[in-house]
């Protein structure tokens, strides 16, 4: 801190909301940077569980400011329908600052990602459906539709009719949705920036301001470096970058706002739609780590792909985004196991062995996972509080992981409260602010 980024270290859904709202009480803000409601975060907090798709985690703690900034892609609907379930939970949701230079998801763009996807037939992405890719490719092609855009009728319509002329011939078999009518459209969405307009704001001079005054701000990253659009899985991956250097494009700042990248990852690796996944595990291994980790999407409900954790893409990950930190979540799934395997090379089908990332992506599909065999450990880690209470090869498996990443362990989830977390020293020195002020007691937290 004060800049500290929570990114995700493998294909998404490694636990960042959780842990973004763990470091939320020690933060004054907390900005998403890209995405959209193609993410889903679940916190449990005091027994009661909370889905978020868009609004960042920090929005549990009384009015704490959360941004949602420009490089993010907004669903309006999902977006007041996220609020307003806030709001009947009685959660203050006065301080979500919204970027108007954030792009809007249209019915258009929904149709459109559904439509792709059923044109690729056997080759598709596995996409969430949420119109994500259609959108950013109209950022991208100058044809979005943004916040700011909800508050001015004639532009709105405008710019409503530009971005869907080219679409004309793709959308024709969609001609008869209501949703698409131009004036129940426009209608719809001058609704939708009414509902969001005390929520609009110049977020980048928002950011500008907090770090200006040292306030500690936390960048939630969604989706996983392995998702990243230039280099991911390409084409098996999401249209924004989940990498640390997307935060400053996403949010307005600058790379000298960032002080700490903390990279999420779970003990194992899951994946959900298509795309390659040497280490994955077709065997009774892989439905048990589905069925103990509850492996099956927040926002789709599709279940997870799963497999031994992938050190080769995880070191990847790791200098992908310069990581400081690293952060090993689910790690309670891995007990009852007498051997524990991870990927530590591939290898490609003419026998080379890659130690690094493949670049090319037909060597990647075709790569195997070389497995490297740890101690395993018998012990249910609910309980432990301490890395002291974890048995001796849970602790192996933590140095190892951390050698090979190239990154140490801050943070290790133990179980989904927020009391299983547990706290390595190096995740302690992380929050000791450059004043020498530790940021609280997370512990405690
Ligand atoms: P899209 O982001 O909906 O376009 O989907 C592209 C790919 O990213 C698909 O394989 C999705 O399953 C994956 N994806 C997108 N968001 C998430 C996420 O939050 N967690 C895991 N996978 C995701």
């Amino acid at each position: 801190m004060p800049g500290i980024v929570i990114v995700g270290a493998q294909w998404g859904d490694e636990g960042k909301g959780k842990i973004t709202d763990l470091l939320a009480e020690h933060a004054d803000a907390v900005a998403r940077f890209q995405g959209g409601n193609n993410a889903g975060h679940t916190i449990v907090r005091g027994g009661e569980e909370w889905k978020l798709h868009l609004i960042p985690s920090g929005i549990l703690y009384p009015g704490k400011c959360c941004v949602i900034g420009n490089g993010v892609v907004i669903d309006p609907k999902v977006l007041i329908e996220e609020l307003n379930a806030l709001r009947a939970r009685r959660i203050d949701v006065s301080g979500l600052r919204i970027s108007a230079n954030a792009h809007l998801i249209m019915p258009y763009h929904l149709l459109l990602d559904s439509a792709g996807e059923a044109k690729l037939g056997s080759l598709q992405i596995g996409t969430t459906r949420r119109g994500i890719g259609p959108c950013y490719a109209d950022k991208a092609a100058r044809l979005g539709i943004r916040v700011q855009d909800l508050l001015d009728e004639k532009i709105l319509k405008k710019k409503i009719v530009a971005a869907m002329e080219p679409k004309r011939l793709s959308l024709r078999p969609f001609e008869k949705d209501p949703a698409l009518d131009l004036h129940t459209m426009t209608e719809e969405y001058l609704t939708y920036g009414h509902r969001l307009e005390q929520h609009i704001a110049d977020t980048a001079k928002l950011m500008w301001e907090l770090l200006d005054d040292g306030k500690k701000v936390i960048f939630e990253g969604a989706q996983g470096a392995m998702l990243d659009i230039d280099h991911g899985t390409y084409p098996f991956v999401t249209s924004s970058n989940p990498l640390a250097g997307a935060a400053c494009v996403g949010t307005g700042v600058g790379p000298k706002a960032i002080d700490e990248i903390w990279g999420i990852s779970k003990a194992y690796t899951t994946r959900v739609g298509a795309g390659p996944f040497p280490s994955e595990l077709h065997d009774e291994m892989g439905e048990m780590i589905r069925a103990r980790g509850g492996e099956f999407g927040t926002t789709t409900g599709r279940p997870r792909r799963t497999g031994w954790l992938d050190l080769v893409a995880l070191r990847y990950a790791a200098r992908l985004n310069t990581m400081t930190s690293l952060v090993i979540t689910k790690l309670d799934v891995l007990s009852g196991l007498d051997r524990i395997q991870v990927c530590t090379s591939y290898r490609g089908v003419e026998g080379p062995v890659f130690e690094d990332f493949p670049y090319h992506q037909t060597v990647l599909h075709h790569a195997e996972a070389e497995l490297t065999e740890l101690r395993g450990w018998e012990e249910d880690l609910g309980e432990c509080r301490a890395i002291s209470d974890l048995p001796d090869a849970a602790r192996e498996y933590l140095e190892f992981i951390a050698e090979h990443a190239g990154a140490p362990v801050a943070l290790i989830g133990v179980g989904p409260g927020r009391e299983q977390v547990l706290w390595t020293d190096a995740g302690l020195q992380t929050l000791v602010a450059p004043s020498g002020v530790p940021l609280g007691d997370p512990a405690g937290g």
